[in-house]
C-alpha cells in the first residue's frame, strides 16, 4: 500500500519527492563489492509502504506558510529514515525468526543470521553516513537518539518476554520507544528543516508519535489476525516469541478467573486460533482497535497547528490509513 495524497499538485509533489528518495536510498548503497551490492540489490527490490518519507515530504510542505518545495535537505532525511527503518526490519526479522517480508524473503532466512546481523549494521551505518551531508549536527544528534530509544524498546520488550504480567502502560512505552519515536521525529524533522516555529515542530512531533502507536497496535492486530499473503510478511510471531499485546492486555484486565485461564494456556501452547477467537469473541480486539483510533484522532487533533490547509488534508488522510490498513 502507498499512501496517495487527494490533491493534485500535493501528491505530483510527493510522488517525486519520493522518487528521489528511493533514487538516493539505492544510490547510498552501490558498493564495488559484489557480494554486497548483490545484498543491497535484494533489499531494495522491496520497498515498503514508505509511511516514514511521507511523512517526513508531508510535514515539510506543510508546516510553514511559504511554497511547497521539498527541498534537497528533506529528501536526505527522508532516505534517511527509511534506511534507518529497513536496519531494524533485518535485525528485527532475525529476532522474530521470520521467512517472510514485503512478500519476499527476508535476509535472514536467504542467507543467514550472520549476514542479516551486518547487513542491518551496514544500514544503519550507510544512514548516519547519509544524513551528515546534510551538515546539521543537530540533525544527527536528533536521529541519534532516536535509534537509541529504538533499541532501548527493544531491550525492554525482549526482557518481558513470555511476562504475562505485563502491563498496559509498559507495552505503550515499549511501542512508544520502538516504533513512534522515529515515527514522531520523521513529522518533526521535516517540519524543522522547513524552518517551522517551535510550536510547529513540536505538534508534527506529537502527530507522528500518536500514529505510530497507533501503527505499532494496528501491525500486532494484524500479526494476530491477519494473513501472511495479504500482510506480506510472516505473522503470528508475536505468539511464537512470546510478544504480549494490547489486545491481550486487555482482555487479562477485563476477563474473569476462568477466562484469564484459557487465555494463559492458549498462549502457553501457542494456540494462536483459541488465542484469536477468544480476544475476538471478548471484544478485546475491538478495544485495542478503539484505542488506535483515539490516538490517530488525537494526531488529527494536533494537525490543527499546521498553517497548510491542503497539506493538512492529506496528512489527515495519511493518519486514518495507519488503522485502516491490511498490509
Ligand atoms: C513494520 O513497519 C514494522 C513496524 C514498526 C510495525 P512498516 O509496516 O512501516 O513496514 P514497511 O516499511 O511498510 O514494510
Ligand atoms: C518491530 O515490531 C518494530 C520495529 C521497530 C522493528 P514487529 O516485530 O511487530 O514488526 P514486524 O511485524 O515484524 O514488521
Ligand atoms: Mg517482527
Ligand atoms: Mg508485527
Amino acid at each position: 500500500m502507498r499512501f496517495a495524497a487527494d490533491t493534485n499538485t500535493i501528491e505530483e509533489r510527493l510522488a517525486d519527492g519520493l522518487s528521489r528518495v528511493e533514487q538516493l536510498f539505492d544510490a547510498q548503497l552501490r558498493s564495488p563489492f559484489p557480494a554486497v551490492e548483490e545484498l543491497c540489490c535484494h533489499a531494495q527490490r522491496y520497498r515498503g509502504k514508505m509511511l516514514r518519507p511521507t511523512l517526513l515530504l508531508l510535514t515539510g510542505m506543510g508546516s510553514t506558510q511559504g511554497a511547497l518545495i521539498v527541498t534537497e535537505s528533506h529528501v536526505v532525511a527522508a532516505a534517511t529514515v527509511e534506511m534507518i527503518h529497513m536496519a531494524t526490519l533485518v535485525h528485527d526479522d532475525v529476532l522474530d525468526e521470520a521467512s517472510v517480508r514485503r512478500r519476499c524473503q527476508t535476509v535472514n532466512s536467504l542467507r543467514g543470521n550472520e549476514t542479516a546481523v551486518i547487513l542491518g549494521d551496514y544500514l544503519i551505518s550507510n544512514a548516519f553516513h547519509l544524513v551528515s551531508r546534510v551538515g546539521d549536527p543537530a540533525l544527527n544528534l536528533r536521529l541519534g537518539a532516536v535509534t537509541n530509544a529504538l533499541c532501548e524498546g527493544e531491550l525492554v520488550q525482549l526482557s518481558r518476554r513470555h511476562d504475562v504480567s505485563l502491563d498496559r502502560a509498559t507495552y505503550i512505552e515499549i511501542v512508544r520507544r520502538k516504533t513512534a519515536v522515529l515515527v514522531g521525529a520523521c513529522a518533526e524533522i521535516g517540519a524543522r528543516l522547513s524552518g517551522a516555529s517551535e510550536e510547529v515542530v513540536a505538534a508534527c512531533y506529537r502527530v507522528g508519535e500518536h500514529l505510530g502507536i497507533a501503527f505499532q497496535i494496528q501491525d500486532d492486530l494484524l500479526d494476530l489476525t491477519g494473513d501472511e499473503v495479504t500482510v506480506g510478511k510472516s505473522i503470528g510471531r508475536d505468539l511464537e516469541k512470546g510478544k504480549l499485546t494490547l489486545p491481550t492486555i486487555l482482555f487479562l484486565e477485563r476477563e474473569g478467573a476462568r477466562e484469564r485461564a484459557a487465555i494463559l494456556r492458549a498462549i502457553e501452547t501457542r494456540d494462536g486460533e483459541t488465542l484469536k477467537s477468544l480476544l475476538l469473541a471478548s471484544g478485546a480486539v475491538r478495544g485495542a482497535r478503539e484505542y488506535a483510533c483515539s490516538l490517530v484522532a488525537s494526531a488529527r487533533r494536533e494537525l490543527a497547528a499546521l498553517p497548510q490547509l491542503q497539506v493538512r488534508a492529506v496528512l489527515e488522510g495519511l493518519a486514518d490509513k495507519v488503522v485502516d490498513r491490511a498490509n
